[in-house]
C-alpha cells in the first residue's frame, strides 16, 4: 500500500470542502465526480453552471450531487469583494478592483478558503503556478510560526530501501527561487512536517543538501546551508535534522558513516532540503525521469492548504492532490 492510499483513507475519515476554481475544465468534472462519489471530499465547483453541465454530460461524469458556485452571480460575491478589499487596500486594491476581482474563479475560490466556506483549493489544470500562488500568498498568507510558502515533492521511489520504504520528501522544488539562510530553515522545518502530516513519517530525518558535507568544501553556498541548518536547529531542537550534507552522505549509510561520522541522519535522510530552486526542481525531475519515481507536489506554509497541479496532470493526478489537500486541511 503506499502513501497515497493512505492519505485516501485519512481524506474520507473526516470529509472536507474543497474548491476547484478550474470548474468546467474536464478533468476536473471528471475527478469531481469521482471524489464526490467515493466520498472522498466534498468538491465545490466555480464557473457557470451550464458549462460545467454540458462538459459533465460530454465526460458522462455524475456531477447531479455536486455544488456548482456562479462567481459572477453569487449572493456572497459582495462579501468576499469587501474582505478582499480589506485585506489589500494598502497595497493599492480599490472596492471597484476587488469586486472585479472576486468575479475571477481562482480569486473567488481564495476568498471561500481564507473566510472559511472551504477549507482548501486545487488549481493549476489550465493556470500557471503563478496564477495561482500569487493570490494564495496575497491572501491566505502564511500559517502562525513561518514566514515563507514553499512546496514538497512526495517522491515514491521503486528502490524501497531509500528514505522511508521508498518515500522521499523533496523541498523546496516550486516556490523560493533563491531562499536565504533563514527561509532555507524555515524551509526544512515545513518539510518536515509536512512528511509527518501527509506521509505518515513518524520520525523525519531531514538533510540540508549541498555539494560540501560538514565543512569538506568551502564556499558561500556551503557557509549559506550551514547556516540554515544552525537556524532550522534553534526553529525546531526536537528534529532530526543536519547538513551540510552531499546527496550520497544523506542517502547511503556506508557513505553517511564515512563522510558524516556521528550524524543523526546521514546515511538514512528522509527529507531532502535542496539549496535552492534550480537544484531542488532539477532533482525532482530527475528522480522522477531516471529512476522512475512518481511524483506528488503540495504547498506548505500556507494559512489554509491551496495546492497547484501541472498542466499535463491527469483526472487520477487531480483526485490525488484533492485528497492531499483535504489531509493538510484536517491537519
Ligand atoms: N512565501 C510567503 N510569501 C511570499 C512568498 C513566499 N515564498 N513569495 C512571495 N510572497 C508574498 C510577497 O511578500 C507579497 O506579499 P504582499 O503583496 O502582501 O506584499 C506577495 O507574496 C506577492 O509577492 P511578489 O514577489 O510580488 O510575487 P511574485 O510575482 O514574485 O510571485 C511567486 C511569487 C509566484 C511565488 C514567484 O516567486 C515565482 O514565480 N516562483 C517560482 C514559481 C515557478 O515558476 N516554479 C517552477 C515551476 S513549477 C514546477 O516545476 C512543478
Amino acid at each position: 500500500m503506499g502513501f497515497i492510499d493512505d492519505v485516501m483513507a485519512k481524506a474520507r475519515a473526516c470529509v472536507k470542502r474543497i474548491v476547484l476554481p478550474e470548474g468546467d475544465e474536464p478533468r476536473t468534472v471528471q475527478a469531481a465526480a469521482i471524489l464526490a462519489a467515493e466520498k472522498l471530499v466534498c468538491p465545490i465547483l466555480l464557473g457557470e453552471p451550464d458549462k460545467i453541465k454540458a462538459v459533465a454530460k460530454e465526460k458522462g461524469a455524475d456531477i447531479s450531487s455536486i455544488e456548482i458556485v456562479n462567481p459572477k452571480d453569487s449572493p456572497k460575491a459582495a462579501e468576499y469583494a469587501q474582505a478582499l478589499y480589506e485585506i489589500r487596500k494598502a497595497k493599492g486594491v480599490t472596492e471597484e478592483m476587488a469586486k472585479q476581482l472576486v468575479e475571477d474563479p481562482m480569486y473567488y475560490g481564495i476568498m471561500m478558503v481564507k473566510t472559511g466556506d472551504a477549507d482548501g483549493l486545487v488549481s493549476g489544470a489550465v493556470h500557471t503556478t503563478g496564477d495561482m500562488l500569487r493570490p494564495a500568498l496575497q491572501i491566505i498568507k502564511t500559517k502562525p510560526g513561518t514566514k515563507v510558502v514553499s512546496s514538497s515533492f512526495l517522491m515514491e521511489c521503486p528502490n524501497k530501501k531509500l528514505g522511508h520504504n521508498g518515500l522521499l520528501v523533496y523541498s523546496d522544488c516550486v516556490v523560493v527561487p533563491c531562499p536565504t539562510a533563514e527561509e532555507l530553515a524555515q524551509i526544512a522545518v515545513s518539510a518536515a512536517e509536512t512528511a509527518r502530516t501527509l506521509c505518515g513519517i513518524e520520525v523525519p530525518k531531514v538533510a540540508l543538501l549541498s555539494f560540501s558535507t560538514k565543512g569538506s568544501a568551502k564556499h558561500d553556498l556551503v557557509t549559506k546551508v550551514q547556516e540554515a541548518t544552525r537556524i532550522a536547529h534553534e526553529l525546531a531542537p526536537d528534529l532530526l535534522l543536519d547538513g551540510e550534507l552531499q546527496l550520497d552522505a544523506a542517502l547511503v549509510p556506508e557513505v553517511g558513516a564515512s563522510k558524516a561520522k556521528g550524524s543523526p541522519v546521514a546515511g538514512y535522510a528522509n527529507v531532502l532540503v535542496y539549496p535552492d530552486l534550480q537544484a531542488g526542481n532539477i532533482g525532482y525531475k530527475l528522480t522522477q525521469r531516471v529512476a522512475g519515481a512518481e511524483a506528488f507536489a503540495v504547498l506548505q506554509g500556507l494559512a489554509k492548504p491551496c495546492n497547484d497541479l501541472s498542466r499535463g496532470c491527469s483526472v487520477e493526478d487531480i483526485v490525488k492532490t484533492v485528497a492531499c489537500t483535504a489531509v493538510q486541511a484536517q491537519a
